[in-house]
């Protein structure tokens, strides 16, 4: 008999939709596995920051993203995924918004992509996988029984943003954080490769004004119909 494939639940959208709070909210509640994309473009940019690369080197940066270690340690009383980029803790770097710039501009990069293309699909295992990024219903997981797509007003996530990094102790303000937001958008979605962009088969759900809670019943709901 034919084994059923490994389900996936893929949730895409732009910066500050709220993907990294669903995907683990929803990841704690169906018992799957997360896989957080954007940590592993990030941790490429840091990567190649650390050792003096240029960012703008396109084979650099796929040789960078070919030769990174990266893991995820989760560790076992429901704390803080950390990830370790060759060998060191680079969870509090890898959250800055210069963090965000940097693995949008590699990101843009085809061999930067195909390097991090396997890797991502290893993390399909059982029991699930949930799968946080920007084309993950579109390009790794093209066969994922369940796909949606996040979005919300720019101001709104500029504000959840702000408040995220608040709560952290970094120092940012409001204004640039949406200048930032909406300029990664646009880099985001008018790239040629793997562009930001509903997959054909995803439902959008537009999270503005939405409680947390809603926003993971409403995703939820398209993993398990009532
Ligand atoms: O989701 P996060 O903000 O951590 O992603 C950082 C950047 O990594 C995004 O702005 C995007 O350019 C890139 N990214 C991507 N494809 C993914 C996940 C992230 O291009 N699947």
């Amino acid at each position: 008999m034919p084994t059923k494939p490994v389900p996936v639940l893929t949730i895409d959208g732009p910066s500050g939709s709220g993907k990294g709070t669903i995907s683990q909210l929803v990841a704690d509640q169906l018992g799957w596995h997360l896989l957080d994309s954007g940590a592993l473009y990030r941790a490429v940019g840091y990567a190649a920051g650390a050792a003096g690369l240029d960012l703008s080197d396109e084979e650099a940066m796929a040789r960078c993203a070919q030769t990174t270690k990266i893991r995820f340690s989760v560790p076992g009383d429901g704390g803080e995924t950390r990830v370790i980029v060759n060998g060191h803790d680079a969870t509090d770097e890898l959250r800055t918004e210069t963090a965000g710039a940097a693995a949008s501009a590699i990101a843009a990069f085809p061999g930067v992509r195909s390097a991090l293309f396997d890797k991502q699909k290893g993390f399909r295992k059982a029991p699930g996988l949930v799968a946080d990024g920007r084309d993950m219903g579109t390009v790794i997981f093209p066969d994922a029984g369940h796909k949606v797509f996040l979005t919300a007003s720019a101001e709104e996530r500029a504000r959840r943003r702000y408040k995220q990094l608040k709560d952290k102790g970094l120092n940012v303000t409001l204004a640039a954080l949406l200048r930032e937001i909406q300029a990664r958008d646009e880099r985001d979605a008018s790239r040629t490769v793997a562009p930001l962009r509903p997959a054909v088969d995803a439902l959008t759900i537009d999270t503005t004004g939405i409680p947390v809670a809603g926003v993971v019943a409403a995703v939820l709901s398209v993993v398990r119909p009532a």
